[in-house]
């Protein structure tokens, strides 16, 4: 967004949107519902515009309007506020002499919205494991920007984890470090079939950090045939679950051939959307969060979702900026986060258990996500009274 347009954004955004009061409808006060219901209506109208544009691609105002079977003589004035927001593309030309508005939705639109879809899904299967409404958080828009991660939400959660101990779990076994690395490779899988049904929406799991490299050359062999054989036996396993896997991550220092396994796992399950998947390979938060500022460096109006978007580009992740992190699991007793995720764990609840990454079972994770449900999240703010 150019400077000038992201100035009248502000400007717009400043300003109170002055909305026709609707009458009162019964609960905690008949202002605060009309205001409330009043909020909901106008939102919905703006989830509208934008799904009709997921659907349709550039549509002509006319159309629009017919589309949402809305007579509402304010559809211009929601579009212009979620072109504001940098959802939609506006486009005005002339067919012959009669003005014609096209809008069209942006990449970032289109991620707001996968965002929000994401959001609903996992409302869905939370209420299937019967959290109660209490968890479920607003699924709306809030004023003009949609929401674009389980923030609050306590749903559809982004799960991180360190899976630390192999080494000392086999050694405590008199077996090489490589064989406890082996059996953690079960307990990926174990961990990754539970996770959709407890809520998780995301899942990344630290398998290699750029600092791993300075471990014996047998290892590093050992682990990279590991992740070679991972690909190549569980996508499979991973398309039945419905799971997308990417890897995150410096790719220019992986063999060539892991490289390629890597492609064609990402190709294979990309269709999938029960669970994202991300295994973290030559890995470094802080590299990524250099190597995004220099492409940023370009951009002199950069914001938070901007420089999200470089940081996803910078380890692979695409256009789809990593969500927040709601919880991050670290196993083998140790309390750091290692150079993981530094940036997306902001405001990530920690939990860390002693259990060595081998042992780790579904019931671990889920006591972990009991454990995650029992903190208050304020993210800086101070608790809501009542
Ligand atoms: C840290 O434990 C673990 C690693 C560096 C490797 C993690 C790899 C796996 C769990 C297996 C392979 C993964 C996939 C995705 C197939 P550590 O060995 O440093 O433990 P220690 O602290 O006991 O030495």
């Amino acid at each position: 967004m150019g400077a000038e347009r992201k100035a009248t954004a502000q400007a717009r955004t400043d300003t109170p949107v002055t909305r026709p009061a609707l009458g009162a409808v019964a609960g905690a006060g008949p202002e605060a519902d009309a205001l409330e219901l009043d909020r909901l209506i106008h939102e919905r109208v703006r989830l509208g515009i934008v799904s009709a544009l997921a659907v349709n691609g550039r549509l002509p105002f006319t159309d629009l309007r017919e589309l949402l079977g809305t007579t509402d003589g304010n559809l211009s004035a929601h579009a212009r506020r979620l072109e504001d927001a940098g959802y939609l593309w506006c486009h005005k030309s002339f067919d012959g002499r009669v003005p014609r508005t096209e809008y069209e939705l942006t990449a970032r639109g289109r991620q707001a919205l996968r965002g929000y879809l994401d959001h609903m899904q996992a409302i869905v299967a939370a209420t299937r494991v019967g959290w109660t409404e209490q968890n479920s958080g607003s699924i709306f828009f809030h004023g003009n920007s949609m929401t674009q991660s389980t923030r609050a939400s306590g749903v559809g959660l982004h799960v991180g984890i360190i899976m630390d101990g192999n080494g000392r779990w086999a050694k405590a076994r008199g077996r090489p470090r490589e064989w406890g690395h082996r059996q953690g490779a079960r307990t990926v899988r174990t961990v990754v079939e539970a996770a959709p049904e407890m809520g998780i929406r995301t899942l990344t799991l630290y398998a290699f950090s750029q600092d791993n490299w300075q471990r014996p050359s047998r290892e590093v062999r050992a682990l990279m045939g590991l992740f070679r054989r991972y690909l190549r036996s569980e996508t499979p396993r991973l398309l039945e679950n419905g799971v997308r896997l990417r890897v995150i991550g410096r790719r220019d220092r992986l063999a060539v051939d892991l490289v390629e396994a890597i492609d064609r796992a990402e190709a294979e399950t990309a269709a999938c959307a029960r669970l994202d998947l991300r295994l973290a390979v030559d890995y470094s938060s802080r590299d990524a969060m250099v190597r995004a500022a220099r492409a940023a460096a370009a951009c002199d109006t950069l914001d938070r979702v901007d420089f999200e978007v470089h940081l996803a580009r910078a380890i692979h992740a695409g256009e789809d900026a990593l969500p927040e992190v709601d919880l991050l699991v670290r196993t083998g007793g140790e309390q750091r986060l290692s150079d993981f995720l530094l940036w997306e764990c902001a405001y990530a609840e920690l939990v860390f258990t002693p259990r060595m990454w081998p042992d780790f079972e579904s019931r671990d994770l889920a006591a972990a996500i009991r454990e995650f449900h029992g903190r208050h999240r304020r993210f800086g703010a101070v608790a809501a009274a009542g």
